[in-house]
């Protein structure tokens, strides 16, 4: 089995693949003003195994196309959406973030948690802004600096893997020259990091590594993963995601 596939293995059967919870998408939906009084469309772009689309589905009177370019993930997805009912209200959709079909002003809200990074934050808002009705709210969450300074093999970690990561100051600017009027921010606690996100993931880190014989490319992964969340308890007073409200002006 190739990487690739280990790295799906290991995530899918996650409650989420990255950062977040409930309470976080539920403030989201506040501050972007939605609610069940009217119907929205809506899609959820690099939804993994659903947990935002299945909420959204819960929550509000709408249908979700929810789009990933996994397809194992999607699976889940679907056995989830139909186990609490709402898969009548979300539409898989097996594609690329940077290839979307959709059609000018088909959305009211695009949401996206811990996923825009994959095409950059940048190029991201301003190629999904088409999709958005004038006045469609977008949702975004994206790795952010909490600080103006940092320790240097921190930033040095960051440059490598993500080097648009970047201030929420910064982010807004990105988000108000492409177009978007800002209308709420806030950032994850670290309960959505170890609590939703790292310690469920730890767990699987056992059953893994004898599921695939302690092969080097288990050991490789499970070990890049433990240097993630030692450096994430290290630094978290530097970075977190920051979650982006904002509309189409
Ligand atoms: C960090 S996970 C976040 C998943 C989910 N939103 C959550 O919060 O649990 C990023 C997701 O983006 C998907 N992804 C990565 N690159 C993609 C691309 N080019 N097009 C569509 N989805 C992509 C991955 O498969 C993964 O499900």
């Amino acid at each position: 089995m190739n990487e690739f596939q280990l790295l799906i293995d290991l995530h899918k059967h996650q409650p989420r693949q990255g950062p977040g919870g409930e309470a976080e998408t539920r403030l989201a939906m506040q501050l972007a003003g939605l609610d069940r009084s009217r119907h929205l469309k809506i899609a959820d772009i690099g939804c993994g195994t659903g947990a935002s689309a299945i909420q959204l589905a819960k929550e509000l009177d709408a249908e979700v196309v929810a789009v990933d370019f996994l397809g194992e993930f999607l699976a889940v997805l679907e056995e989830r959406a139909k186990e609490y009912g709402v898969l009548e209200r979300i539409r898989p959709m097996k594609c690329s973030m940077d290839a979307l079909p959709f059609g000018e002003g088909e959305f009211d809200v695009i949401w996206s948690e811990g996923a825009v990074y994959n095409m950059g934050f940048e190029n991201g808002v301003k190629a999904w802004k088409k999709f958005l009705k004038p006045g469609g709210k977008l949702m975004v969450s994206e790795i952010t600096w909490l600080t103006d300074e940092r320790p240097n093999d921190l930033q040095a970690y960051w440059d490598d893997v993500y080097p648009e990561i970047d201030t929420a100051s910064a982010k807004i600017g990105v988000l108000e020259r492409a177009g978007y009027r800002l209308t709420g921010y806030f950032c994850l606690q670290s309960d959505c990091w170890l609590n939703n996100y790292y310690e469920p993931l730890q767990k699987r880190f056992k059953p893994f590594l004898s599921q695939y014989k302690n092969s080097d490319e288990a050991k490789a992964i499970v070990a890049a993963d433990e240097e993630e969340i030692a450096l994430y308890k290290k630094y978290c007073s530097y970075y977190s995601y920051g979650f982006y409200v904002a509309e189409k002006i």
